[in-house]
């Protein structure tokens, strides 16, 4: 038995859970959303699985756009695991409607709570507490593999109905559309050393350097890979990131994200 899992990550979280997903599960191919997103077709497997990370209580729009972007019908085993910072609302059943208007049912969807990475709100959380939602998320994997593997038919997880209906049926739908200029708000201290990494990170292809520094060009996922992955911290989003401590999944390394 094969497993295809497509992954979006900005932080390296959802990489690290199709990783060990993948290995725990056994012959599985990892495939890279922003990279698949410019080939056409699913690939065939007995089961296939998205793993991302919530943005504002809903899927991040590239997985939205990847999903809408084929037809999903005629896959044995279909799943979907989100990654998030505590609260996952109602995003697991969206992305079912999702793959539904395009030809696929959603066998199970699963959350799995890592270390938040949504620095233009608060920054990174202590170490020893990073270390115990790394622990937590393993045991979490390994329940959700033997789940798949057994080919668990169940309704996607959710939080209550009424909250779902707050944050993902409102505020997702009316917050997600402003994501893509948003980063009008980034901007660059003189600590840049004109690396390029930046560009390297970013899954929409949506920098570029001008003069050695970073101009965004209105594109955004609002994944911050960008502003975390920066080795001199000199990406700023707003007036308060500053002095906010960076995220990144300490197994993780810049280039496992890169596009190109
Ligand atoms: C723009 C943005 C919005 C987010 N919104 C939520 C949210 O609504 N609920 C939540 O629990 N976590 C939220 N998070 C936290 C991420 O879902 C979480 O840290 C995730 O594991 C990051 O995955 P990654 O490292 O694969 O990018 C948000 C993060 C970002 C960057």
């Amino acid at each position: 038995m094969n497993t295809i899992l497509y992954y979006f990550s900005g932080t390296g979280n959802s990489l690290v859970v199709a990783r060990d997903l993948g290995t725990a599960l056994g012959n599985t191919t990892l495939i890279s959303i922003p990279r698949a997103l410019q080939e056409s077709a699913v690939g065939t497997a007995d089961a296939v699985g998205i793993v991302f990370p919530v943005y504002a209580w809903g899927p991040p729009r590239i997985v939205v756009d990847f999903i809408a972007s084929r037809k999903w019908h005629g896959l044995p085993y279909l799943f979907a695991v989100c990654t998030c910072g505590g609260f996952p609302g109602g995003t697991l059943p969206k992305v079912g409607r999702a793959l539904c208007a395009q030809g696929g049912t959603l066998s199970a969807g699963f959350s799995i709570v890592m270390p938040g990475n949504y620095t233009a709100m608060y920054g990174a959380i202590a170490e020893a507490k990073q270390q115990k939602l790394f622990a937590r998320s393993r045991t979490r994997i390994a329940e959700i593999s033997e789940l798949i593997k057994a080919r668990c038919r169940r309704p996607a997880e959710r939080s209550f109905f009424l909250v779902n209906w707050l944050t993902t049926g409102f505020l997702y739908k009316f917050g997600m559309p402003h994501f893509k200029t948003a980063d009008a708000k980034f901007w660059v201290t003189d600590t840049c050393t004109h690396c390029g990494l930046c560009v390297k990170v970013c899954p929409r292809l949506n920098i570029d350097l001008k003069d050695g520094r970073p101009q965004w060009h209105g594109n955004c996922e609002q994944c911050m890979a960008c502003l975390q992955w920066c080795p001199a911290e000199a990406i700023q989003f707003g007036p308060s990131t500053q002095k906010r401590k960076r995220y990144h999944h300490p197994s993780v390394k810049a280039k496992d994200l890169f596009v190109k």
